[in-house]
């Protein structure tokens, strides 16, 4: 009896292993959903720039003249494209964050599809 039930065992476990393992394998490579809807400023935008800019963006340290803290501050780089030319680390911006890995594709997406609905202070 004792083999055989753990053999049960090891193959209903061998696909949640296998799951597991394909689940890593998606965030690796991007190939997740990334859920681009009802983006607001409140829920991503601010967290997302405190985590990853404020180092040195916010009000007080103020890198390079920049500021990201509040959204009125954050709307002008929006406005002037030096937002997305930073974090997309197009030719002419310096890319951000600086000395920091590229922000995920999902991040970058979902800030551009708050842009795309008009940036918006929601
Ligand atoms: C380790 C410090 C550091 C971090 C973290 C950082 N920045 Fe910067 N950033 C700078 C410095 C210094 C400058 C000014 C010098 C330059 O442009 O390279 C700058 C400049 C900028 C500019 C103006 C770029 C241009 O081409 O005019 C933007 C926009 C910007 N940062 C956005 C961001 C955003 C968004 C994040 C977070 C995703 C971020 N930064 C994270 C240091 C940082």
């Amino acid at each position: 009896m004792k083999p055989r039930f753990i053999h049960i065992l090891f193959v209903f476990c061998l696909p949640l292993i296998v799951g597991c393992y394909y689940d890593n394998e998606e965030d690796l490579y991007g190939m997740t959903d990334c859920d681009t809807a009802n983006v607001t400023y409140s829920a991503f935008v601010r967290n997302t720039i405190e985590q990853s800019c404020f180092a040195c963006h916010s009000a007080a340290s103020n890198f390079g003249g920049v500021t990201l803290e509040g959204y009125e501050a954050v709307k002008v780089y929006v406005d002037n494209g030096r937002l997305l030319g930073a974090i997309r680390h197009e030719a002419g911006f310096s890319s951000m964050p600086q000395g920091a890995p590229k922000l995920s594709d999902c991040i970058i997406d979902r800030l551009q599809a708050w842009i795309d609905d008009g940036a918006l202070n929601n």
